[in-house]
């Protein structure tokens, strides 16, 4: 029987979450494991207020029975477990490809701890082959598209069949295509720049901790992006 890697790790995650807290729900195939093991162990008994990044992953939380709150009603979180599209050494991520990219980054930023979940195909050694979701503002994209093509990547709006993609907050995903990222962090200042970027999928100095999934079965941990 094959071996489901994003549940192994999604689940390992889901050991670190302990009574009391209050935990960032993350988006995506992966997280779907974690929220569903989190429902698990609500039913079980344990005691958590959690926070969704997604529209979809509070719908599954809320079936679940895990009792959610706004963000805005709470100061910080303890611990947010999310998944990623491609993560380096220094834990530095490449986060959106579903989309929820600003709401991600928001609740993991305030959380005390981020654990990444992932298979194991999503560690690299260089970011940038998966293309970088930027989300902008629907107003002048096209201008705020040909500023960013400047940095380098070829840049392509995410479409939803026939219509334009739109997030959960009402705006575009322009997926730029790098290829190699050599500075996440002069990128990252450089796409900050643009007017008409809302946020952008690279997370620096956010995770703590990433577990990888294997397909012989075993986990790998990653730990440490926060001291880099
Ligand atoms: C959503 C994300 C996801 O975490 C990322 O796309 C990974 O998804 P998956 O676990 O389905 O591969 O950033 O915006």
């Amino acid at each position: 029987m094959s071996v489901n890697v994003k549940q192994l790790a999604a689940e390992k995650a889901v050991e670190y979450v302990q009574d009391g807290m209050k935990v960032g729900l993350g988006t995506g195939s992966t997280a779907y494991w974690a929220i569903r093991r989190l429902g698990e162990r609500v039913s079980e008994g344990l005691n958590i207020t959690a926070v969704a990044t997604s529209r979809a992953s509070e719908e599954q939380a809320r079936e679940l029975g895990i009792p959610l709150v706004a963000f805005g009603d709470i100061d910080s979180l303890d611990l947010t477990i999310d998944g990623a599209d491609e993560l380096d050494s220094k834990l530095q991520l490449i986060k959106g490809g579903g989309g929820a990219l600003l709401r991600e980054k928001i609740v993991a930023g305030n959380s005390s701890r981020m654990i990444v979940v992932a298979d194991e195909s999503k560690a690299v050694h260089t970011l940038g082959k998966f293309p970088l979701p930027v989300e902008i503002v629907p107003f002048a994209w096209e201008w705020t598209v040909a500023e960013i093509a400047k940095l380098g990547c070829k840049p392509e709006l995410r479409r939803s069949g026939e219509e334009l993609y739109r997030t959960d907050n009402g705006n575009y995903i322009a997926d730029c295509r790098f290829e190699v990222i050599d500075s996440a962090p002069e990128l990252a200042l450089a796409l900050q720049g643009i007017t008409g970027v809302v946020e952008h999928g690279l997370f620096i100095g956010i995770a703590d901790m990433a577990i990888l999934g294997k397909s012989d079965g075993s986990i790998e941990i990653i730990e440490g992006g926060k001291e880099e």
